[in-house]
């Protein structure tokens, strides 16, 4: 065997490298929707939504900004803290269910947005869940070979599809991106990650509108049975962080950090509680970002890396959950 080719032999693994995120700047406080929706005869209260949510406000965008935009925000501060140019990258995904057209994809549409061709551009749909499985497939295809410098992105602009006369839904939601640089590392930084669907629950958590005859067929607003959704979250996001710590050898006392994906507080600490994890380690951005579907995972990642709390050696348990029903994890050393 030469050398060159027991070097092309050696373990490849993955790496996140750098991070960002973006939030559109108007900031809605849970007093001021309430407000909002007392004109449409809705009842609501800032008490009721921090009780039963832990969310006490949430950023809507601008009717002009896209998910596109928002994402192309996040992925140059990620590529700043990566070190990278956009032309090194050679695989955009992004996670959305919100994107900017039926097609093409929000990703190619990043990828012209941020001045370069010729990579692999694609979007990935798994709800909330988006960003687990977006991380997943970049970390496979790094590691396969097919690419080496890949940017993953969950972007959503959740707000448009959002219906103000529903209080169970309306209060939940807010607009917002993260993204990652991952790199092809000979030092493993994904570790393991395990991935799930059961397309049984379409139902419990849907848009169910689809486009037929140039126009809209259907509601094209979130429908949501959010008890349902609550009690099979809980379960699924034990069960898939168990599966990822046996998958990489590791122990519930090797998690440094607990991101969920950012829907309730309730169910984060939950989750937390039945991994025996204190909840200091749990990050938690929801209160201030509700919860921005394939968005909230890189965003919370990114807040809490800039604000200090996450320092590079870091074990991180990342756990998605969301419509389909989708749900996952990814065991991550920064
Ligand atoms: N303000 C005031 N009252 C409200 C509101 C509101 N915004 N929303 C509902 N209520 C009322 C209901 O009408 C009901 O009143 P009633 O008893 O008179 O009928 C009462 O509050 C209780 O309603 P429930 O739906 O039983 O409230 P619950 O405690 O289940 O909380 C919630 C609702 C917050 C939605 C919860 O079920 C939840 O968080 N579910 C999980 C949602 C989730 O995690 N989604 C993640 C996936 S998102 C994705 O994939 C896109």
């Amino acid at each position: 065997m030469t050398s060159s080719s027991s070097a092309s032999n050696a373990p490849r693994f993955s790496r996140i490298t750098g991070t960002g995120s973006m939030l559109p700047p108007r900031r809605v406080t849970n007093a001021e929707l309430a407000a909002e929706l007392a004109g449409r005869g809705v009842e609501t209260s800032d008490d009721w939504i921090v009780a039963r949510t832990g969310i006490h406000a949430r950023h809507f965008a601008a009717p002009d900004v896209n998910s596109s935009d928002l994402a192309v925000q996040a992925a140059r501060h990620a590529l700043e803290a990566a070190g990278r140019h956009a032309d090194e990258i050679d695989l955009i995904i992004v996670a959305t269910s919100t994107p900017d057209m039926v097609f093409p994809s929000t990703a190619c549409i990043v990828q012209q947005k941020l001045g370069v061709q010729g990579c692999a551009a694609f979007d990935l749909q798994a709800v909330c869940s988006g960003f687990v499985y977006a991380l997943t497939v970049a970390d496979s295809m790094i590691r396969s070979g097919a690419a080496s410098k890949a940017l993953v992105i969950g972007a959503e602009v959740f707000s448009r599809i959002l219906d103000f006369n529903d209080r169970g839904t309306c209060v939940l939601f807010g607009d917002g991106a993260g993204a990652v640089v991952v790199e092809a590392s000979d030092q493993p930084g994904i570790l393991a990650s395990d991935l799930h669907a059961d397309g049984r629950h379409v139902d419990i958590l849907c848009v169910p509108g689809h486009v037929s005859g140039g126009q809209v067929q259907g509601s094209a607003l979130l429908k949501m049975d959010g008890q349902a959704v609550f009690k099979l979250a809980v379960g699924v996001l034990e069960a898939a962080a168990r599966a990822v710590l046996a998958k990489a050898g590791r122990q519930d006392a090797d998690i440094d950090w607990l991101i969920p994906h950012q829907a309730n507080i309730r169910i984060m600490e939950g989750t937390a509680r039945k991994l025996k994890l204190p909840l200091e380690k749990l990050i938690a951005t929801v209160g201030e970002h509700g919860n921005t579907s394939a968005a909230s995972i890189p965003l919370a990642l990114d807040h809490a890396i800039r604000s200090g709390r996450i320092q590079r050696g870091d074990t991180l348990m990342l756990e998605g959950v969301g419509g389909g029903f989708t749900w996952g994890a990814v065991l991550v050393d920064l």
